[in-house]
């Protein structure tokens, strides 16, 4: 029995502030009324996501109730909403309609019996990533495979009023105005930032500056280039430049993102052509980066990271172009290039230690979430969000379940100049 546990009281009934639809129905003979949720579900075959109401499952004994200030939306939705895109050659979805999103800041609300990580009333950020801190990868310094990932990735949260059973994306779902999520999801934080700050690092922050510190270990005076400067790129941009590397070459195909780059501290910015590696290596002596960081989803991206890191250098793709692409590399380079290669899931993973940091290293200026975010939309509008993932003048968006239903997107807002 936990320290903490029942300080949510009675976690299986509705709780204060909850919404119960109809007054007090559900709370008949069949037993205490259900808590619902507004969420943003998809069906996985591409058609526009919609917000519906969930009846929500009443709380395990690991579970935690967690009212959403804000959510981030990711690149990754893109492959929820429509399958084909994580698995071209996939069949049909299987139908079930999920609840989109994997990053968020809230607070909790209720937890269940054998909760210990955290109790109600606590600010926390909801991760993309588990961390159960018990199983044999968190055990072994590898928590970006923890065994709950997979145990918990097709959960079901609820169900609509008319029976029909709703899943979340990668068992988690953020773009609620409340859910329910297993313990290994929530990372508590001080709350000392809007949320909309705090939901980026549910995933892009630890997935990119986390890249940065905890994989690549950048240190003071080296080099780095980064393929990508999106939402992970710019975080690695950001982290790289903190961390101390004398030269950051941030590369991408498109102009705006790399005036982002510049704006946020790359040294130089390349566009990824043809001759990106011998760029790379031009600025760097001859010999190519100390460490080279993908963040594009392209497998010709992770290939140009991986010539354009030097000799015994350090590379760290991140991006998914589809669960079925395969990267090629040279031959003798991939065997006697003696560099390291180390995907990084969330940054390594180990959210419970780089979350909070991240948190205080945003709270003191030296990192910024806000020049991440480029619109802010309510729920309702959750389809406008998902659509400007395709527009390069775009970079993050978060939604708010108290924004009104207009969308207002506000571009470039945060971007330093
Ligand atoms: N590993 C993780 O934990 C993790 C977490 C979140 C997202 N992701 C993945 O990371 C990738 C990037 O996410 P994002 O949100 O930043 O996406 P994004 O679309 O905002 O940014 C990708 C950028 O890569 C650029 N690009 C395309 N081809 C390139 C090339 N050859 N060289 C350099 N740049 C190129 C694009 O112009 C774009 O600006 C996606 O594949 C996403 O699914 C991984
Ligand atoms: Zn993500
Ligand atoms: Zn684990």
């Amino acid at each position: 029995m936990s320290a903490h546990a029942g300080t949510g009281a009675d976690a299986r009934g509705p709780r204060a502030g909850t919404h119960v639809p109809g007054g007090d129905a559900g709370a008949d003979a069949r037993g205490p009324a259900r808590v619902v949720a507004r969420a943003v579900v998809a069906r996985g075959d591409g058609s526009v996501p919609e917000l519906v109401e969930v009846l929500l499952d009443p709380l395990g004994p690991r579970d935690v109730l967690v009212e959403i200030g804000a959510s981030a939306v990711c690149r990754t939705e893109l492959m929820t909403i429509d399958r084909r895109r994580a698995d071209p050659v996939a069949g049909a979805p299987d139908g079930r309609r999920r609840v989109l999103g994997h990053a968020a800041a809230g607070r909790v609300t209720a937890v269940g019996g054998e909760v210990t990580r955290v109790r109600a009333g606590d600010a926390v950020v909801v991760t993309g990533t588990r961390q159960c801190g018990e199983c044999f990868f968190c055990r072994r310094g590898a928590p970006g495979a923890c065994d709950r990932i997979f145990a918990l990735m097709e959960r079901r949260v609820g169900e609509t009023a008319d029976g029909e059973e709703i899943g979340s994306d990668g068992g988690i779902g953020a773009h609620v105005d409340r859910l329910v999520y297993d313990e290994s999801n929530l990372v508590r934080v001080r709350g000392s930032l809007p949320d909309e700050e705090l939901a980026l690092l549910g995933c892009g922050g630890p997935s990119g500056a986390g890249a940065v510190f905890d994989v690549a270990g950048v240190g003071p005076g080296q080099s780095v280039g980064i393929s990508g400067c999106g939402h992970l790129g710019l975080w690695m941009v950001q982290a790289a430049v903190l961390a101390g590397a004398e030269t950051v070459v941030a590369i991408d195909p498109d102009p705006w993102r790399r005036s982002r780059a510049l704006a946020l501290g790359a040294h130089h910015a390349l566009d990824a052509g043809d001759d990106v590696v011998d760029r790379v290596h031009a600025l760097t002596g001859g010999r190519g980066v100390d460490v080279g960081m993908e963040a594009a989803g392209s497998t010709l991206a992770m290939r140009q990271s991986f010539d354009y890191t030097r000799y015994g250098g350090r590379v760290v793709p991140t991006g998914l172009e589809s669960e079925r692409a395969v990267v090629s590399l040279d031959n003798l380079q991939y065997s006697l290039g003696s560099r390291t290669i180390v995907g990084a899931q969330c940054g390594g993973g180990d959210v419970r230690s780089s979350v909070p940091r991240l948190e205080r290293l945003v709270a003191r200026g030296r990192l910024s979430a806000r020049a991440l975010i480029t619109g802010r939309y309510g729920l309702a509008d959750a389809a406008r969000a998902y659509a400007a993932l395709d527009d390069p003048h775009q970079l993050t968006g978060v939604l708010s379940p108290t924004a009104p239903a207009h969308p207002h997107p506000t571009q470039h807002e945060g971007v330093p100049r």
